[in-house]
């Protein structure tokens, strides 16, 4: 697997690369660290203050490690009439995280997202990649359950 490094030293050390190197370190690591703003800042040999300006200027880009399990819940429109907001509270009071937060053991993140294309399934989850639908409060703790047993 590449590291930071490696990424960086395949863009040329200009200025105009600087976006496409957040988007790519972010792809490599879940998130931008400090460590890395201090790399790609020698890099281009730009000061780190500017590269958190850009970093905080788009929203795409996130400064938190992510947690080891993202739950995507889905607001799209089906599922959002069968009950997204309930979902969601649901996994609040579980997990004690909300929409955008990472709890304190870095297990999970709670992120709200449009359509997961599976709307014949409302009320639908992600879990990194891994769908579960036609949830109701059960089967979402039974859900939970699981990924905190395997920690
Ligand atoms: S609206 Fe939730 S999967 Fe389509």
């Amino acid at each position: 697997m590449p590291d930071v490094n490696t990424t960086l030293r395949e863009l040329e050390k200009d200025r105009s690369n600087l976006i496409k190197a957040l988007q790519q370190v972010q792809e490599l690591e879940g998130y931008i660290s400090d460590t890395d703003i201090s790399e790609i800042s020698d890099y281009f040999s730009i000061p780190p203050v500017e590269v958190e300006g850009v970093l905080s200027f788009y929203a795409q880009f996130k400064r938190e490690k992510p947690g080891k399990y993202i739950i995507s819940v889905c607001d799209g429109t089906a599922c959002h009439i069968k009950g997204a907001s309930l979902i969601a509270n649901w996994i609040t009071d579980d997990l004690g995280i909300k929409d955008g937060e990472t709890d304190e053991e870095g297990l999970f993140s709670l992120v709200t997202v449009a359509c997961l294309g599976c709307c014949s399934l409302a009320p639908v989850i992600g879990i990194n990649g891994k769908i579960f639908g036609n949830l109701d409060r059960k089967k979402l703790l039974k859900v939970l359950k699981q990924y905190k047993q395997m920690g």
